[in-house]
């Protein structure tokens, strides 16, 4: 939250108008961090507490939570070392300060979630609540049966078994496969390390849904609001587990 004056930060919290703000703090009625504050301009942040008669007032800003069709080519963090383009850049539209959900590499596209309401964030990406992510991936080589078996036991990648996950395969010739992949877990390249970890390493990899959540037809680089329907399901799914 940017700096605001008091009275402000009084009426965004609910408490009262900003002509009444202005009084309860004339009265003496209004402290930040436990000092009484009388002078109008002071300005105040996130960090500030600030009490009303001694009442906390709080701000609770607008939750909302963002479905976007990454497109290859945007890092999914707020800034860049190497000053690459971000999934920041395609929600710019978005008043609210909102972060990805969980990431997406650079060069995989599809389903990513942004929100500000660090909870759900931290509810959907906990590994306990195995959210199932399904994933299309083109690999190079023809996908046997025996591949799809080794999915399901789990695979080695960097020292550790990966959970027991799904895959189908969509089609297949010599060159290369097309094959849907369904994890709960969400390790660092881990579709495209399992992939690799098999002889099949990825050409290409798109993520199609998050629980129950899929992309439907949202256009690469277009993002709509959730539904609130949609954020109940995907709390009421965690909340389950
Ligand atoms: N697995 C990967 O390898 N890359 C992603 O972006 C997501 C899952």
């Amino acid at each position: 939250m940017e700096q605001m004056r008091l009275q402000k930060y009084i009426a965004l919290a609910g408490i009262a108008s900003r002509r009444k703000a202005e009084e309860l703090i004339r009265s003496g009625l209004v402290t930040v961090n436990g000092k009484v504050v009388t002078e109008m301009g002071t300005k105040v942040n996130d960090n500030d507490i600030v009490e009303v008669c001694g009442k906390k007032a709080k701000l609770e800003g607008n939750k909302v939570y963002i479905m976007l069709n990454k497109p290859k080519g945007y890092v999914s963090t707020a800034k860049d070392q190497f000053s690459r383009k971000t999934v920041l850049d395609l929600v710019k539209g978005v008043k609210e300060r909102v972060y990805p959900v969980g990431r997406l590499d650079y060069d995989t596209s599809g389903l990513l979630l942004l929100t500000n309401d660090g909870d759900f964030s931290y509810k959907m990406t906990h590994p306990s609540h195995k959210v199932d992510k399904v994933y299309i991936a083109t690999v190079s080589g023809e996908v046997g049966s025996d591949v799809v078996e080794k999915f399901r036991k789990g695979i080695e990648i960097d020292g550790y078994i990966t959970s027991p996950s799904q895959m189908r395969i969509l089609s297949k010739n010599k060159e290369k496969s097309t094959v849907e992949i369904t994890i709960h877990e969400g390790r660092n390249r881990q579709v495209r390390k399992m992939c690799e970890a098999v002889g099949h390493p990825v050409l290409d990899l798109k993520r199609i849904s998050i629980g129950n959540l899929t992309l439907g037809n949202l256009k690469e680089g277009q993002w709509r609001y959730l539904t609130e329907f949609e954020v109940k399901s995907c709390l009421n799914m965690v909340n389950r587990q």
